[in-house]
Order: structure tokens, then C-alpha cells, then sequence
């Protein structure tokens, strides 16, 4: 079983998750050190915001190689480029959209707004769907309960935690059926800049809920194989 962080912002320059070469080698190793073995690289992508999606993973990948050349690759787990896509009306009718998929998948990890989930926004997610662009939710458990329960019901996509969905065990009980019944597949610590406090978090999801985490880890490393989880 490989052990995936689904969810960080470790390439320096591309968003507030790292100000420098330095911190993402530090991110790195703070990864390694917890016996992560893979990290997909989800630097966010706002939709909203004037770059081009080519023009961004321009800079992602220039990121992305200058992180490589600063690392041994002993010291770190290996690295999936990948985009974290905040969802806005028209998100399918963008340019290049397909370069936001997680590397050699269909999957792309999709970030809801805090707002506003109008019916445009599940026009949205059926266009997306329709597209063959298989979705994963970005940590569902950021979110209301109630408003995650209908989105998932309608859309029928996948979803990803963060280590905020297993801080209680009441908080937990929210999130088990989704595990249980295969919603869940991919665990993430979401991380900024190299926080030990915030990344043994998601390392300390193993020791207290490890049934739960081997679950999904297996299903990750089907995703990331390309298999149709859906
Ligand atoms: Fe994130």
C-alpha cells in the first residue's frame, strides 16, 4: 500500500503554499520524514483570476523542475503534478481545461466555493461529467454537512478529506459512510508552507484510524494508476 498525500501546495512560487525553493525542500522532507510516498502537487488554479491555463502550468512545471533540481530523489516522495480547480459557472468552455487533470488521469480535484452553490454551479459539474472528467471534491469536510450530502447525491463524483475530518471521533462519524461507502478516496493534509504541527496531522490519520486509512490509500493508488473509480 502507497501512502498518497492527495492534497498540497508544494511548489514554490506557484501559490501561497510555498515562498520559496527552500521551503517546498522543506516541505518535502517533512513528507518523507512521515513516510509519505507520494505528494500530488495541487497548486490552486483560480479560474477567476487572468492567467491562462496553459500559462499557468507553464509556471507550475518551471516550479515544479527547479524543486527536482534542489532535491535528492531518496529524500522525497515521488510528485504527481496535479491542480487544485476552484469551480465557477463556465469552468467546462475553458482553454486547455484537460491540462488541470491530475497527471496521467482523468481526475481533476475540484475546490467548491464557500458560497453561493447556485444551480449554474451544478450545470457546471454535469458539463464536467459529461466531458469525461472524472471529479474529486477537495476536502468535503471544509464544508456544510448538508450541502456536501446534496452535491454528492446529485453529482455522484468522489471526494477527498483533509485532517480536519478526523479531528473527534464525532467529527469522524460525519465523514465514515463516505468512506464506507467508496465516496472517499484520497486523504490530504492540504499543506502550506512547512508546518510540522499541520503535517503530523495527516500523518497521525494512520495511528488512530487505521482501517479507514488503508481503505482509502488503496483506493488512491488506483486513481492515480488511472482507473475508473467512478
Ligand atoms: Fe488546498
Amino acid at each position: 500500500m502507497l501512502i498518497t498525500d492527495f492534497h498540497s501546495h508544494i511548489l514554490p512560487g506557484v501559490d501561497h503554499g510555498s515562498d520559496s525553493v527552500e521551503t517546498s525542500v522543506k516541505q518535502l522532507s517533512l513528507m518523507h520524514s512521515f513516510g509519505t510516498e507520494v505528494a500530488v502537487a495541487t497548486s490552486h488554479y483560480y479560474p477567476t483570476e487572468s492567467i491562462s491555463v496553459s500559462e499557468y502550468i507553464r509556471l507550475r512545471d518551471a516550479a515544479a523542475g527547479k524543486l527536482l533540481d534542489a532535491v535528492a530523489d531518496k529524500n522525497r516522495p515521488r510528485i504527481i503534478l496535479a491542480s487544485e480547480v476552484l469551480v465557477c459557472p463556465g469552468l467546462e468552455n475553458l482553454p486547455d481545461l484537460e491540462k488541470l487533470l491530475i497527471s496521467g488521469t482523468d481526475y481533476m480535484l475540484l475546490e467548491l466555493p464557500d458560497v453561493s452553490w447556485n444551480g449554474m454551479i451544478f450545470q457546471t459539474l454535469k458539463a464536467l461529467g459529461k466531458m469525461g472528467i472524472r471529479v474529486i471534491f477537495a476536502h468535503i469536510d471544509r464544508y456544510p454537512p448538508e450541502l456536501v450530502k446534496d452535491i454528492l447525491i446529485i453529482t455522484k463524483f468522489k471526494a477527498q478529506l483533509n485532517p480536519g475530518a478526523f479531528s473527534s471521533r464525532s467529527v469522524h462519524r460525519r465523514y465514515s459512510g463516505y468512506i464506507d461507502d467508496g465516496t472517499v478516496v484520497a486523504l490530504g493534509s492540504d499543506l502550506h508552507m512547512a508546518k510540522k504541527g499541520s503535517y503530523k496531522k495527516f500523518a497521525s490519520i494512520s495511528a488512530k484510524y487505521r482501517d479507514d486509512f488503508e481503505c482509502v490509500m488503496r483506493r488512491t493508488e488506483k486513481i492515480i494508476a488511472g482507473a475508473n473509480m467512478l
